[in-house]
């Protein structure tokens, strides 16, 4: 059976480390998430009005933290949409190749962390919409 959009995308909740002396995560690549890190990006200083993303990746796979502040990320695979708000630092949202991905609504003090299984290559996105749609539809 073909998987939910929320199958495909999962929640992943970590672990709290912390203490009195404070809150302490740790994100170990294949560990609490399903790949080896690679990259390493984060996105702050977006105002609310602002819809970053919009692309899909042929080969990537990520993670999405809010590590401070708040913003969502509307998926899709062409069948499905989901909205996932990013609205504490231990938790993420996993995002695999050929998902439709915008986020957007960034909080003022938002630090969006992105965790990546590859290198950079600009190849590898799909920034058409529509070409998207072409590609999910034959596979
Ligand atoms: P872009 O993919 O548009 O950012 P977002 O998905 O967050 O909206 O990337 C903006 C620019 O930065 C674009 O010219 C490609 C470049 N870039 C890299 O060189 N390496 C990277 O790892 C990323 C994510 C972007």
């Amino acid at each position: 059976m073909k998987k939910d959009l929320k199958e495909k995308c999962p929640i992943i909740e970590f672990n709290d480390l912390g203490d009195e002396r404070g809150k302490l995560v740790v994100i170990e690549g294949n560990e609490s998430i399903p790949f080896e890190i690679k990259r390493v990006f984060y996105i702050y200083g977006s105002d609310a009005s602002v819809v970053r993303g919009q692309h899909a990746n042929r080969e990537s796979q990520f993670v999405l933290i809010n590590v401070a502040g708040t913003s969502k990320v509307r998926v899709t695979d062409g069948k499905q949409e989901a909205i996932i708000e990013l609205n504490r630092p231990m938790m993420g949202v996993y995002i695999p190749q050929m998902i439709w991905k915008d986020m957007y609504d960034f909080s003022e003090d938002s630090v969006l962390l992105v965790l990546a299984s590859t290198h950079y290559d600009g190849k590898e996105y799909i920034r058409d919409y529509d070409e998207y749609m072409k590609e999910v539809c034959r596979s």
